[in-house]
């Protein structure tokens, strides 16, 4: 099967969050499963330049996009890797800014240009696709132009799949604006599609509508989305579409994250060695970090984005409770001002530690994955959540909030039979999950072989692509008969 994977962003070229990851290991995993996959992403000037130099061009065209009749560069720049073809779009008027997502403002006109560029770069290089798989709203009005504008070309035979990473964002702006950028027919801005409040249009709504298939990032997501609580005001939408929308869980690429090989790392470590190993891992990344040097202290990883869907808000709570004199607390992430600074605050509070990395490093948080105790994911909502599996993966136990993703892959840890991955607990409140930290610490203080049995538990638990993989490439089946 031929599918085209279109996307706003993919490791290792540019990656934001779990998208990129996700971008970049499925295609990969699904090739090994014999589908033949196109990755399409915008060209940012952000790429590193070590990858734009290997891209090679493949033609380009004109295309028209707005209504003033204005035609728009669409120029194809190539590059191939590990059996994945990458399609990169090419226009400098929407693409040359230092990061990927900027503001509304710039953004929605940037993916009106880039769903429609998509496809016309499918269809000027007569790859038409079985599949059609979109993701998040930056690529939601793909369906949306192909049922429409694309409708007398070849690539109509292709069967959409929108997958949604992250209900929060859903590139929402006046119908007026997105009618000019994108030329869209009136009729799509009814309100089964695009439209929402009074006189706006919603990329991610009309492509809910439209596409052949919804998936979202694990099954219990695809069921709170349902519900106004989870639902981003898209839950009536959304179980109007129940029928066509399903649950398939992320998983992590094997080759980027084995503890094995992993030449990030002070010391690599398999199941067989992990406790020793790890503590050498720990003390490393204490020192590098400016720690107490310390083996015996429980050190307590955050890796996130730094913004009110990670459950920030609870740990900011409780932190001067989690401090006690065994327990140190690394963070890594950049994101809102109000958190930077609140852990900030913390690191000088409790010098030594506390050690907050307001910074985006990806060799970083590898060492934090093999050198942590535990990993903190007490997320408000998560779509899937792969720092969970990482840690788990790296011998990390997580603590984190049942709700989506992180219910479906963290099996609680079960004193009385020695079970499960992690330690979690239900509500969005600061008791709970301090208890839930304080669980941890006790089985890790006092029980200490249960402890590392559920280390070596998690090491060997299946994290990976694989299953999940074949999930999809059972759906593209489906669809395409
Ligand atoms: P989300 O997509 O909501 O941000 P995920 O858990 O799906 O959450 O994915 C986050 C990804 O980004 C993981 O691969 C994680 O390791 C990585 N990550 C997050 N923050 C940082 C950071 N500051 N430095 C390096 N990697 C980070
Ligand atoms: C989103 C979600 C995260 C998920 C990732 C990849 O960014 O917030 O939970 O793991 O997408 O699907």
């Amino acid at each position: 099967k031929s599918i085209a994977f279109i996307g706003s962003e993919c490791y290792p070229f540019v990656k934001t969050g779990g998208l990129g990851d996700v971008m970049y290991a499925l295609p990969k995993a699904l090739v090994k499963q014999n589908c033949d996959v196109k990755v399409i992403l915008p060209r940012y000037k952000c790429i590193p330049w070590k990858y734009q130099e290997k891209m090679v061009y493949k033609g380009s065209f004109q295309m028209d996009l707005c209504l003033d009749g204005r035609a728009f560069y669409v120029g194809i720049m190539e590059y191939v890797w590990d059996g994945v073809v990458y399609d990169f779009i090419d226009n400098e008027e929407f693409f040359s800014s230092g990061n990927p997502y900027t503001n509304l403002i710039d953004d929605i006109p940037k993916y009106c240009f880039f769903a429609k560029a998509a496809l016309a770069a499918l269809n000027y290089m007569d790859w038409i696709p079985d599949i059609i798989h979109c993701h998040d709203w930056q690529a939601a009005l793909v369906p949306v132009y192909l049922r429409t504008m694309f409708e007398n070309t070849k690539l109509t035979s292709a069967k959409t799949i929108l997958t949604i990473h992250n209900l929060r964002f859903q590139g929402i702006y006046n119908i007026p604006t997105i009618k000019y950028w994108t030329g869209l027919p009136d009729y799509v801005f009814n309100k089964d599609v695009l439209k929402v409040n009074y006189n706006d249009a919603n990329m991610l709504k009309g492509g809910l509508a439209y596409a052949n298939i919804i998936t979202t990032v694990s099954n219990t997501y695809a069921g709170e989305i349902q519900t106004p609580y989870y639902g981003e005001t898209l839950d009536a939408h959304l179980r109007y579409h129940a029928g066509k929308l399903r649950g398939i869980v992320n998983g992590i690429d094997y080759e980027v994250w084995d503890s094995a090989t992993d030449s990030r790392l002070f010391a690599n470590y398999d199941v067989t060695n992990v406790i020793e190993k790890k503590k050498e891992n720990k003390l490393n990344l204490q020192e590098e970090l400016g720690l107490v040097q310390d083996d015996h202290k429980f050190v307590i990883g955050l890796i996130s984005r730094l913004t009110n869907q990670k459950g920030l808000d609870l740990v900011n709570a409780i932190l001067p409770q989690v401090m006690d004199e065994h327990t140190q607390v690394v963070v890594l992430g950049t994101g809102d001002a109000e958190y930077e600074d609140s852990f900030r605050y913390y690191e000088n509070a409790y010098k030594g530690r506390v050690c907050s990395n307001i910074m985006y490093d990806e060799t970083r948080a590898h060492k934090i994955y093999a050198g942590a105790d535990a990993l903190l994911v007490p997320s408000q909502f998560e779509p899937c959540g792969l720092t969970q599996l990482t840690a788990m993966h790296y011998g990390t136990i997580p603590i984190v909030r049942e709700t989506g993703g992180l219910k479906d892959t963290v099996e609680p840890y079960n004193m009385f039979e020695d079970s499960g991955n992690g330690f979690t607990f239900d509500r969005y409140e600061t008791g709970l999950l301090l208890d839930a930290i304080n669980r941890a610490k006790t089985l890790y203080f006092t029980e200490r072989e249960c402890w590392d049995k559920m280390v070596q538990r998690d090491m060997e638990k299946n994290c990976s692509w694989d299953n999940s993989a074949k999930q999809y490439k059972d759906l593209y089946l489906e669809l395409a008969r």
